[in-house]
Protein backbone atom coordinates (compact mmCIF):
# COMPACT_ATOMS: atom_id res chain seq x y z
CA UNK A 1 0.00 0.00 0.00
CA UNK A 2 1.11 3.38 -1.22
CA UNK A 3 2.33 5.59 2.42
CA UNK A 4 0.44 8.52 3.36
CA UNK A 5 2.42 11.43 3.96
CA UNK A 6 2.04 14.27 6.64
CA UNK A 7 3.25 17.58 6.41
CA UNK A 8 3.71 19.80 9.79
CA UNK A 9 4.08 23.51 9.04
CA UNK A 10 2.69 24.71 5.73
CA UNK A 11 4.90 28.25 5.21
CA UNK A 12 7.40 28.34 2.62
CA UNK A 13 9.35 24.96 2.46
CA UNK A 14 5.85 23.23 3.89
CA UNK A 15 3.37 24.08 1.30
CA UNK A 16 5.96 23.25 -1.46
CA UNK A 17 6.86 19.98 -0.32
CA UNK A 18 3.09 19.43 0.58
CA UNK A 19 2.28 20.34 -3.18
CA UNK A 20 5.19 18.50 -4.22
CA UNK A 21 4.73 15.00 -2.48
CA UNK A 22 0.79 15.34 -4.04
CA UNK A 23 2.70 15.84 -7.60
CA UNK A 24 4.69 12.60 -6.91
CA UNK A 25 1.51 10.28 -6.20
CA UNK A 26 1.22 10.09 -2.86
CA UNK A 27 -2.13 10.82 -0.55
CA UNK A 28 -0.55 14.09 1.31
CA UNK A 29 -2.44 15.73 4.87
CA UNK A 30 -0.58 19.26 5.60
CA UNK A 31 -1.42 20.85 9.02
CA UNK A 32 -0.53 24.32 10.21
CA UNK A 33 -1.43 26.21 13.48
CA UNK A 34 -2.62 29.67 11.80
CA UNK A 35 -6.58 28.93 10.75
CA UNK A 36 -6.29 31.41 7.66
CA UNK A 37 -2.96 29.76 6.13
CA UNK A 38 -5.36 26.62 6.00
CA UNK A 39 -8.23 28.65 4.74
CA UNK A 40 -6.32 29.61 1.73
CA UNK A 41 -4.51 26.76 1.19
CA UNK A 42 -7.72 24.64 0.94
CA UNK A 43 -8.88 27.38 -1.60
CA UNK A 44 -5.29 26.30 -3.38
CA UNK A 45 -4.03 29.92 -2.81
CA UNK A 46 -0.62 30.29 -1.09
CA UNK A 47 0.33 33.59 1.52
CA UNK A 48 3.57 33.71 -0.28
CA UNK A 49 4.99 34.74 -4.31
CA UNK A 50 6.51 32.03 -5.26
CA UNK A 51 6.89 30.78 -8.87
CA UNK A 52 4.45 28.02 -10.09
CA UNK A 53 2.94 27.17 -6.52
CA UNK A 54 -0.76 27.69 -6.73
CA UNK A 55 -1.09 25.56 -10.09
CA UNK A 56 0.69 23.23 -8.38
CA UNK A 57 -1.60 23.31 -5.10
CA UNK A 58 -4.80 23.73 -7.36
CA UNK A 59 -3.72 20.15 -9.83
CA UNK A 60 -4.27 18.73 -5.84
CA UNK A 61 -6.08 20.35 -3.57
CA UNK A 62 -9.08 18.15 -3.12
CA UNK A 63 -12.34 19.88 -3.45
CA UNK A 64 -11.14 22.29 -6.54
CA UNK A 65 -12.39 21.46 -9.66
CA UNK A 66 -10.33 19.78 -11.86
CA UNK A 67 -8.22 18.48 -9.39
CA UNK A 68 -6.88 15.20 -8.35
CA UNK A 69 -8.04 15.70 -4.34
CA UNK A 70 -4.89 13.75 -3.13
CA UNK A 71 -3.73 17.25 -1.20
CA UNK A 72 -5.99 18.07 2.17
CA UNK A 73 -5.64 20.36 5.04
CA UNK A 74 -6.16 20.30 8.75
CA UNK A 75 -5.69 21.75 12.04
CA UNK A 76 -6.24 18.39 13.93
CA UNK A 77 -2.88 16.48 15.81
CA UNK A 78 -4.82 13.70 16.31
CA UNK A 79 -5.51 13.48 12.53
CA UNK A 80 -2.46 13.63 11.13
CA UNK A 81 -1.09 11.20 13.55
CA UNK A 82 -4.02 8.94 12.34
CA UNK A 83 -3.54 9.63 8.70
CA UNK A 84 0.77 9.56 8.10
CA UNK A 85 2.72 7.19 7.60
CA UNK A 86 5.72 9.41 7.38
CA UNK A 87 5.42 13.07 8.81
CA UNK A 88 7.20 15.94 7.73
CA UNK A 89 8.26 18.31 10.13
CA UNK A 90 8.92 21.14 7.65
CA UNK A 91 8.37 24.75 10.35
CA UNK A 92 10.30 27.58 10.63
CA UNK A 93 13.34 28.55 13.04
CA UNK A 94 13.98 32.36 12.59
CA UNK A 95 16.63 34.23 14.35
CA UNK A 96 16.02 34.34 17.93
CA UNK A 97 15.40 38.48 18.59
CA UNK A 98 18.45 39.99 19.84
CA UNK A 99 20.58 36.97 19.62
CA UNK A 100 22.53 35.24 17.31
CA UNK A 101 20.76 31.27 17.88
CA UNK A 102 17.75 30.20 16.30
CA UNK A 103 14.02 29.85 18.12
CA UNK A 104 13.21 26.13 18.37
CA UNK A 105 9.73 26.85 19.49
CA UNK A 106 8.04 25.97 16.83
CA UNK A 107 10.15 22.93 15.90
CA UNK A 108 9.95 21.94 20.03
CA UNK A 109 6.16 22.76 19.60
CA UNK A 110 4.99 20.50 16.64
CA UNK A 111 7.04 17.54 18.04
CA UNK A 112 4.87 17.81 21.35
CA UNK A 113 1.52 18.19 19.60
CA UNK A 114 2.33 15.49 17.41
CA UNK A 115 4.20 12.92 19.75
CA UNK A 116 1.08 12.12 21.83
CA UNK A 117 -0.91 11.22 19.17
CA UNK A 118 1.30 8.13 17.66
CA UNK A 119 -0.24 5.55 18.44
CA UNK A 120 1.15 3.29 15.94
CA UNK A 121 4.62 2.67 13.81
CA UNK A 122 5.12 6.12 12.11
CA UNK A 123 8.40 8.01 10.85
CA UNK A 124 9.42 11.33 11.95
CA UNK A 125 11.23 13.59 9.31
CA UNK A 126 12.89 16.69 10.12
CA UNK A 127 13.26 19.06 7.19
CA UNK A 128 13.72 22.19 9.30
CA UNK A 129 17.25 23.92 9.61
CA UNK A 130 18.23 23.11 13.24
CA UNK A 131 21.22 23.66 15.02
CA UNK A 132 23.40 20.35 15.16
CA UNK A 133 22.57 17.85 17.96
CA UNK A 134 18.64 18.89 17.48
CA UNK A 135 17.73 15.56 16.04
CA UNK A 136 19.56 13.53 18.76
CA UNK A 137 17.33 15.69 21.54
CA UNK A 138 14.00 15.48 19.80
CA UNK A 139 14.54 11.90 18.89
CA UNK A 140 14.78 11.50 22.77
CA UNK A 141 11.09 13.65 23.13
CA UNK A 142 9.73 11.86 20.89
CA UNK A 143 10.38 7.93 22.57
CA UNK A 144 9.02 10.07 25.63
CA UNK A 145 6.06 11.39 24.73
CA UNK A 146 4.76 8.62 21.70
CA UNK A 147 2.04 5.91 22.67
CA UNK A 148 3.91 3.91 20.26
CA UNK A 149 7.67 3.91 21.69
CA UNK A 150 9.95 2.53 19.38
CA UNK A 151 7.69 2.12 16.44
CA UNK A 152 7.64 5.88 16.36
CA UNK A 153 10.93 7.03 14.77
CA UNK A 154 12.93 10.01 13.84
CA UNK A 155 14.84 10.81 10.57
CA UNK A 156 16.81 13.85 9.47
CA UNK A 157 16.18 14.83 6.34
CA UNK A 158 17.33 18.66 5.50
CA UNK A 159 16.08 20.76 2.60
CA UNK A 160 17.76 23.06 -0.08
CA UNK A 161 15.29 24.43 -1.86
CA UNK A 162 15.39 28.49 -3.01
CA UNK A 163 13.15 30.80 -3.19
CA UNK A 164 11.93 31.85 -6.61
CA UNK A 165 12.70 27.92 -7.43
CA UNK A 166 11.00 26.01 -4.47
CA UNK A 167 9.05 23.85 -6.87
CA UNK A 168 11.89 23.32 -9.26
CA UNK A 169 14.33 22.22 -6.37
CA UNK A 170 12.16 19.97 -4.63
CA UNK A 171 11.15 18.20 -7.84
CA UNK A 172 14.52 17.83 -9.16
CA UNK A 173 16.78 18.32 -5.87
CA UNK A 174 21.15 18.18 -6.40
CA UNK A 175 20.60 15.50 -3.77
CA UNK A 176 18.56 13.99 -0.70
CA UNK A 177 20.59 13.73 2.63
CA UNK A 178 18.67 11.38 5.04
CA UNK A 179 20.01 11.41 8.67
CA UNK A 180 18.74 7.80 10.08
CA UNK A 181 19.21 5.73 13.11
CA UNK A 182 17.59 2.49 11.60
CA UNK A 183 17.51 0.45 8.54
CA UNK A 184 13.76 0.62 8.78
CA UNK A 185 13.77 4.48 8.79
CA UNK A 186 15.95 4.23 5.81
CA UNK A 187 13.79 2.18 3.70
CA UNK A 188 10.72 3.94 4.52
CA UNK A 189 12.42 7.31 2.85
CA UNK A 190 14.03 5.45 0.23
CA UNK A 191 10.67 4.87 -0.71
CA UNK A 192 8.94 8.08 -0.49
CA UNK A 193 11.89 9.26 -2.85
CA UNK A 194 11.69 6.63 -4.82
CA UNK A 195 9.87 8.14 -7.13
CA UNK A 196 10.80 9.80 -10.68
CA UNK A 197 12.20 12.73 -7.99
CA UNK A 198 14.94 10.75 -6.92
CA UNK A 199 15.76 8.94 -10.39
CA UNK A 200 19.69 9.32 -10.66
CA UNK A 201 19.66 11.59 -7.36
CA UNK A 202 22.48 11.04 -5.05
CA UNK A 203 20.76 9.63 -2.23
CA UNK A 204 23.30 10.29 0.53
CA UNK A 205 22.42 8.35 3.87
CA UNK A 206 24.12 9.92 7.33
CA UNK A 207 24.03 9.95 11.30
CA UNK A 208 21.88 12.81 12.71
CA UNK A 209 24.79 15.70 13.17
CA UNK A 210 26.42 15.09 9.52
CA UNK A 211 22.44 15.69 8.47
CA UNK A 212 22.03 18.77 10.67
CA UNK A 213 25.59 20.11 9.44
CA UNK A 214 25.37 19.47 5.66
CA UNK A 215 22.49 22.03 5.28
CA UNK A 216 24.17 24.38 7.74
CA UNK A 217 27.64 23.94 6.13
CA UNK A 218 26.15 24.53 2.43
CA UNK A 219 24.46 27.35 3.32
CA UNK A 220 27.99 28.89 5.20
CA UNK A 221 29.84 27.83 2.09
CA UNK A 222 27.11 29.92 -0.16
CA UNK A 223 27.70 32.81 2.21
CA UNK A 224 30.87 32.87 2.10
CA UNK A 225 31.54 32.40 -1.61
CA UNK A 226 29.28 35.65 -1.94
CA UNK A 227 31.14 37.63 0.88
CA UNK A 228 34.63 36.29 -1.04
CA UNK A 229 33.35 37.82 -4.22
CA UNK A 230 32.52 41.44 -2.25
CA UNK A 231 35.73 41.41 -0.07
CA UNK A 232 37.19 41.55 -3.94
CA UNK A 233 35.00 44.38 -4.86
CA UNK A 234 36.47 46.16 -2.28
CA UNK A 235 39.84 45.72 -3.40
CA UNK A 236 38.68 46.23 -7.37
CA UNK A 237 37.13 49.26 -5.85
CA UNK A 238 40.56 50.11 -4.18
CA UNK A 239 43.02 49.57 -7.14
CA UNK A 240 40.91 50.03 -10.39
CA UNK A 241 40.17 46.86 -11.12
CA UNK A 242 36.58 45.50 -12.46
CA UNK A 243 34.72 42.45 -10.30
CA UNK A 244 32.68 41.43 -12.87
CA UNK A 245 35.57 40.48 -15.08
CA UNK A 246 37.59 38.97 -12.17
CA UNK A 247 34.72 36.87 -11.24
CA UNK A 248 34.48 35.32 -14.79
CA UNK A 249 37.57 34.80 -15.19
CA UNK A 250 38.04 32.58 -11.90
CA UNK A 251 34.97 31.01 -12.19
CA UNK A 252 36.60 29.25 -15.59
CA UNK A 253 38.25 27.41 -12.95
CA UNK A 254 35.74 24.76 -12.40
CA UNK A 255 37.33 24.20 -8.79
CA UNK A 256 35.82 27.90 -7.92
CA UNK A 257 32.62 27.75 -10.60
CA UNK A 258 30.82 30.80 -11.83
CA UNK A 259 27.72 30.78 -9.38
CA UNK A 260 27.48 32.64 -6.68
CA UNK A 261 30.03 34.85 -7.67
CA UNK A 262 27.87 38.33 -8.29
CA UNK A 263 29.30 41.03 -6.17
CA UNK A 264 26.73 43.90 -4.90
CA UNK A 265 25.16 44.59 -1.78
CA UNK A 266 25.16 40.80 -0.76
CA UNK A 267 23.28 38.31 1.05
CA UNK A 268 19.53 38.54 2.67
CA UNK A 269 16.13 36.40 2.66
CA UNK A 270 15.37 33.96 6.02
CA UNK A 271 18.14 31.97 5.40
CA UNK A 272 21.59 32.65 4.73
CA UNK A 273 22.34 35.68 7.79
CA UNK A 274 20.14 33.51 10.42
CA UNK A 275 21.66 30.19 9.45
CA UNK A 276 25.27 31.66 9.81
CA UNK A 277 24.72 33.25 13.08
CA UNK A 278 22.82 30.57 14.61
CA UNK A 279 25.80 27.88 13.57
CA UNK A 280 28.19 30.37 15.16
CA UNK A 281 26.08 30.73 18.39
CA UNK A 282 25.64 26.89 18.25
CA UNK A 283 29.66 26.25 17.83
CA UNK A 284 30.07 28.47 20.84
CA UNK A 285 27.62 26.27 22.73
CA UNK A 286 29.73 23.33 22.05
CA UNK A 287 33.01 24.67 22.47
CA UNK A 288 34.25 24.58 19.17
CA UNK A 289 33.73 28.85 18.27
CA UNK A 290 37.18 29.20 16.55
CA UNK A 291 35.73 26.71 14.03
CA UNK A 292 33.43 29.30 12.91
CA UNK A 293 35.29 32.53 13.55
CA UNK A 294 35.17 33.07 10.01
CA UNK A 295 31.52 32.88 9.69
CA UNK A 296 31.57 36.29 11.81
CA UNK A 297 33.78 37.94 8.76
CA UNK A 298 31.56 36.70 6.43
CA UNK A 299 28.75 37.89 8.05
CA UNK A 300 30.50 41.51 8.57
CA UNK A 301 31.60 42.01 4.94
CA UNK A 302 28.15 41.00 3.91
CA UNK A 303 26.43 44.04 6.16
CA UNK A 304 29.43 46.50 5.38
CA UNK A 305 28.27 46.33 1.93
CA UNK A 306 24.69 47.65 2.37
CA UNK A 307 26.68 50.75 3.87
CA UNK A 308 29.16 50.92 0.98
CA UNK A 309 26.06 50.77 -1.53
CA UNK A 310 24.92 54.59 0.66
CA UNK A 311 28.50 56.09 0.05
CA UNK A 312 28.64 55.30 -3.19
CA UNK A 313 25.36 56.53 -3.46
CA UNK A 314 26.22 59.94 -1.26
CA UNK A 315 29.11 60.39 -3.80
CA UNK A 316 27.84 59.85 -6.99
CA UNK A 317 25.38 62.66 -5.52
CA UNK A 318 28.70 64.97 -5.18
CA UNK A 319 28.86 64.23 -1.22
CA UNK A 320 27.48 65.22 1.74
CA UNK A 321 23.31 65.06 3.12
CA UNK A 322 20.71 63.02 1.07
CA UNK A 323 18.25 66.55 1.95
CA UNK A 324 16.98 67.19 -0.75
CA UNK A 325 17.77 64.21 -3.10
CA UNK A 326 15.25 62.19 -4.72
CA UNK A 327 16.58 58.65 -4.80
CA UNK A 328 14.34 56.07 -6.92
CA UNK A 329 14.55 52.11 -5.50
CA UNK A 330 14.50 49.91 -7.66
CA UNK A 331 13.55 46.81 -5.72
CA UNK A 332 12.73 45.78 -2.57
CA UNK A 333 12.89 41.98 -2.10
CA UNK A 334 16.13 39.91 -1.26
CA UNK A 335 16.31 38.39 -4.32
CA UNK A 336 14.03 37.90 -7.44
CA UNK A 337 11.08 36.06 -7.94
CA UNK A 338 9.83 36.30 -4.42
CA UNK A 339 7.66 38.65 -2.79
CA UNK A 340 10.07 38.14 0.91
CA UNK A 341 11.83 41.02 2.48
CA UNK A 342 12.96 39.53 5.28
CA UNK A 343 16.54 41.13 5.89
CA UNK A 344 16.19 42.32 2.39
CA UNK A 345 19.85 44.47 1.42
CA UNK A 346 17.36 46.23 -0.88
CA UNK A 347 14.99 47.87 1.17
CA UNK A 348 17.98 48.19 3.93
CA UNK A 349 20.22 50.52 1.93
CA UNK A 350 16.55 52.31 1.14
CA UNK A 351 15.57 52.65 4.63
CA UNK A 352 19.35 54.44 5.07
CA UNK A 353 19.19 56.75 2.69
CA UNK A 354 15.68 57.67 4.03
CA UNK A 355 16.54 58.05 7.24
CA UNK A 356 19.47 60.11 6.34
CA UNK A 357 16.91 62.41 4.85
CA UNK A 358 16.64 61.14 1.15
CA UNK A 359 13.65 61.03 -0.41
CA UNK A 360 13.45 57.38 -1.71
CA UNK A 361 10.50 55.84 -3.93
CA UNK A 362 10.50 52.27 -3.72
CA UNK A 363 9.37 49.83 -6.69
CA UNK A 364 9.06 46.27 -6.71
CA UNK A 365 6.93 43.92 -8.82
CA UNK A 366 6.07 41.85 -6.13
CA UNK A 367 7.22 42.90 -3.11
CA UNK A 368 5.07 45.95 -2.50
CA UNK A 369 2.70 44.77 -0.32
CA UNK A 370 5.21 43.20 2.23
CA UNK A 371 8.05 46.71 2.10
CA UNK A 372 4.98 48.78 2.64
CA UNK A 373 4.39 46.75 5.99
CA UNK A 374 8.01 46.87 7.10
CA UNK A 375 9.05 50.08 6.53
CA UNK A 376 5.57 51.99 6.23
CA UNK A 377 7.34 55.62 5.88
CA UNK A 378 9.59 54.99 2.65
CA UNK A 379 8.01 56.66 -0.61
CA UNK A 380 6.39 53.39 -2.94
CA UNK A 381 5.54 53.50 -6.92
CA UNK A 382 2.99 51.44 -8.82
CA UNK A 383 5.62 51.36 -11.51
CA UNK A 384 9.33 51.42 -12.08
CA UNK A 385 8.64 54.74 -14.40
CA UNK A 386 6.81 56.46 -11.72
CA UNK A 387 9.37 55.31 -8.92
CA UNK A 388 12.28 57.20 -10.81
CA UNK A 389 9.88 60.50 -12.26
CA UNK A 390 12.20 63.28 -11.34
CA UNK A 391 15.61 61.39 -9.30
CA UNK A 392 18.78 62.65 -9.12
CA UNK A 393 19.99 59.10 -9.15
CA UNK A 394 18.32 55.14 -10.08
CA UNK A 395 19.51 52.64 -7.36
CA UNK A 396 18.94 49.01 -9.09
CA UNK A 397 19.14 46.79 -6.30
CA UNK A 398 17.20 43.31 -6.63
CA UNK A 399 17.69 42.26 -10.20
CA UNK A 400 14.56 41.71 -11.11
CA UNK A 401 14.30 40.32 -15.17
CA UNK A 402 11.41 43.32 -15.18
CA UNK A 403 14.42 45.72 -14.67
CA UNK A 404 16.93 44.49 -16.77
CA UNK A 405 13.98 44.79 -19.48
CA UNK A 406 13.87 48.46 -18.77
CA UNK A 407 14.59 50.53 -21.72
CA UNK A 408 17.03 52.73 -20.13
CA UNK A 409 16.11 55.77 -23.22
CA UNK A 410 12.75 55.45 -22.06
CA UNK A 411 13.68 55.80 -18.21
CA UNK A 412 15.93 59.03 -19.64
CA UNK A 413 13.11 61.20 -20.45
CA UNK A 414 11.45 60.42 -16.78
CA UNK A 415 14.71 61.59 -14.45
CA UNK A 416 15.79 64.59 -13.63
CA UNK A 417 19.03 63.29 -14.20
CA UNK A 418 20.65 60.08 -15.78
CA UNK A 419 22.77 58.63 -12.92
CA UNK A 420 21.98 54.70 -12.23
CA UNK A 421 23.75 52.48 -9.52
CA UNK A 422 24.03 49.13 -9.87
CA UNK A 423 23.99 47.59 -6.63
CA UNK A 424 23.91 43.45 -7.93
CA UNK A 425 26.45 44.00 -11.22
CA UNK A 426 22.99 42.56 -13.33
CA UNK A 427 22.47 46.06 -15.49
CA UNK A 428 24.32 45.96 -19.09
CA UNK A 429 26.86 48.50 -18.72
CA UNK A 430 27.12 49.44 -22.31
CA UNK A 431 23.35 50.00 -22.95
CA UNK A 432 23.31 52.25 -20.21
CA UNK A 433 25.74 54.24 -21.59
CA UNK A 434 25.27 53.97 -24.94
CA UNK A 435 21.30 55.71 -23.37
CA UNK A 436 23.37 58.75 -21.89
CA UNK A 437 23.30 57.42 -18.32
CA UNK A 438 26.20 57.40 -15.95
CA UNK A 439 26.25 54.40 -15.04
CA UNK A 440 28.42 52.70 -11.56
CA UNK A 441 28.62 49.31 -9.79
CA UNK A 442 30.36 48.20 -6.84
CA UNK A 443 33.59 47.26 -7.31
CA UNK A 444 33.58 47.84 -11.19
CA UNK A 445 35.18 50.89 -12.55
CA UNK A 446 33.54 54.53 -13.03
CA UNK A 447 33.58 54.47 -17.24
C1 LIG B 1 19.41 29.81 0.24
C2 LIG B 1 20.15 28.59 -0.31
O1 LIG B 1 20.60 28.87 -1.64
C3 LIG B 1 19.23 27.36 -0.30
O2 LIG B 1 19.93 26.23 -0.76
C4 LIG B 1 18.74 27.15 1.13
O3 LIG B 1 17.84 26.06 1.17
C5 LIG B 1 18.06 28.41 1.64
O4 LIG B 1 18.93 29.53 1.55
P1 LIG B 1 17.61 31.52 -0.75
O5 LIG B 1 17.69 32.23 0.57
O6 LIG B 1 16.28 31.27 -1.35
O7 LIG B 1 18.34 30.10 -0.64
O8 LIG B 1 18.40 32.43 -1.80
P2 LIG B 1 19.75 32.35 -2.63
O9 LIG B 1 19.42 32.16 -4.05
O10 LIG B 1 20.71 31.43 -2.02
O11 LIG B 1 20.26 33.85 -2.45
C6 LIG B 1 20.57 34.35 -1.14
C7 LIG B 1 21.03 35.78 -1.21
O12 LIG B 1 22.32 35.86 -1.79
C8 LIG B 1 20.15 36.73 -2.03
O13 LIG B 1 19.98 37.92 -1.29
C9 LIG B 1 20.95 36.95 -3.29
O14 LIG B 1 20.68 38.22 -3.85
C10 LIG B 1 22.37 36.88 -2.75
N1 LIG B 1 23.37 36.51 -3.78
C11 LIG B 1 23.31 35.31 -4.41
C12 LIG B 1 24.41 37.40 -4.09
O15 LIG B 1 24.49 38.49 -3.52
N2 LIG B 1 25.34 37.04 -5.02
C13 LIG B 1 25.29 35.85 -5.66
O16 LIG B 1 26.18 35.59 -6.47
C14 LIG B 1 24.25 34.95 -5.35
Amino acid sequence: MALKITVIGTGYLGATHAAAMAELGFEVLGLDVVPEKIEMLQRGEVPIYEPGLEDLLRKHVAGIEGASGRLRFTMDWAEVAEFGDVHFVCVNTPQKHGEYACDMSYVDAAFTSLAPHLKGPALVVGKSTVPVGSADRLARTLAGLAPAGEDAELAWNPEFLREGLAVKDTLHPDRIVAGVRSERAEKLLREVYATPLAEGTPFVVTDFPTAELVKTSANSFLATKISFINAMAEMCEASGGDVAKLAEAIGYDDRIGKKFLRAGIGFGGGCLPKDIRAFMARAGELGADQALTFLREIDSINMRQRGQMVELTRQALGGGSFLGKRVAVLGATFKPDSDDVRDSPALNVAGQIHLQGGQVTVYDPKGMENARRLFPTLGYADSAIEAVRGADVVLHLTEWREFRELDPAVLGGAVSRRLVLDGRNALDPAVWRAAGWTYRAMGRPAA
